[in-house]
């Protein structure tokens, strides 16, 4: 049993690409391993410094991944902003990280083309606080994708120094895990190949039937198999939605019409978005139920704070015995 960590950034809705991926990687290591799961609240000011609903889209997240499977009996589940130790570490760890590094990281760069009259400190050192999130449970495994890989060798480096700095073995180095290839990788509606929500090709977990019927019938495809072509992507692409949500008999049967060059897209797409809205309904209903239950909510994030603050605070006494604070 090892220990994870792995942080959520509160921007926009989960939609199926972020199920098949990340979520399925986080609710099988909580069978698994001893893990920390959060809401990066403190990292979304490094964007959006003045949030209109900070408290809303934090709740979101946590009603989403709840309802998609993240059982709090089987992992730790909290807010980052309830764990004063956290930025304590930060702070100290910032002492031991430099400049260079900081801007020389590739997200720090793209952020501050992105948002060139809001260059903060905090944006620069979003990989120290990172770092900070994952060293203080002292975790080895991190599920992140590859956009974080940099950030992940970032806490190495400030795991090894300090251990370098103050003579100790104390911070394990964190590496990148994820299930890889054992996941699906989910496609877009816009015959790209990953959905996302910045491409605005996905399906939400928490969209309306009718919202779900819209935008399969909208999806990209093309004009028609021609014999002894190969599939068109966009098409590719709705066969692979269709072999996650629907049974094997449909694969089968439009398969068939595919190859024997008399498919309609318009059937395929209408029962690609059946299929679909049965699919996520239950995770939309549940979302619906979480959404009114606070006293659920506030039980959760009370007892994923306490646990999560007991591995804190051990490491933050600990970490400041090794620098050498005492007391009178
Ligand atoms: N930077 C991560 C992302 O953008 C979110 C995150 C914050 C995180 N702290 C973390 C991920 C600690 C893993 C561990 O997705």
């Amino acid at each position: 049993m090892e220990t994870v960590v792995s942080g959520i950034r509160s921007t926009g809705n989960l939609h199926l690409g972020n199920y098949f991926g990340a979520m399925r990687n986080f609710v099988k290591m909580q069978e698994e391993d001893n893990c920390f799961f959060f809401i990066a609240d403190y990292h979304s000011l490094t964007t959006h410094p003045t949030p209109e609903n900070l408290f809303d889209s934090t709740k979101q997240v946590l009603v989403e991944y709840i309802a998609s499977g993240i059982d709090p009996e089987k992992c730790t589940l909290y807010l980052q902003s309830d764990i004063p130790e956290i930025p304590e570490l930060y702070l100290l760890l910032n002492m031991n990280a430099y400049k260079g590094e900081l801007e020389r990281c590739t997200t720090f760069k793209d952020k501050a083309r992105q948002q060139e009259n809001n260059i903060n400190a905090g944006l620069l050192t979003y990989p120290v606080l990172m770092a900070a999130d994952i060293l203080i449970h002292r975790a080895l495994k991190v599920p992140v994708g590859k956009d974080q890989e940099q950030h992940l060798e970032m806490a190495r480096n400030f795991a090894a120094r300090f251990n370098r700095l103050y003579k100790v073995d104390y911070f394990p180095e964190p590496t990148a895990y994820n299930f890889g290839e054992k996941l699906v990788k989910i496609p877009g509606l816009d015959g790209s190949g990953k959905m996302g929500k910045s491409e605005g090709n996905a399906i939400n977990l928490i969209d309306s039937p009718e919202v779900i019927r819209k935008k399969v019938m909208r999806a990209v495809t093309d004009s028609g198999p021609v014999a002894g072509q190969e599939m068109a992507e966009p098409i590719k692409n709705l066969f692979t939605l269709l072999k996650i949500v629907s049974t094997l008999e449909t694969v089968e049967q439009y398969t068939k019409v595919y190859n024997d060059g008399i498919i309609r897209y318009g059937d395929l797409k209408k029962q690609l978005a059946e299929d679909i809205i049965k699919f996520t309904t239950p995770i939309r209903e549940r979302i619906i139920e979480l959404q009114s239950d606070n006293d659920y909510l506030r039980k959760v994030i009370e007892q994923g704070a306490e646990k999560a603050r007991a591995s804190s605070t051990k490491t933050m006494k600990e970490v400041r015995e090794i620098i050498g604070f005492r007391k009178f």
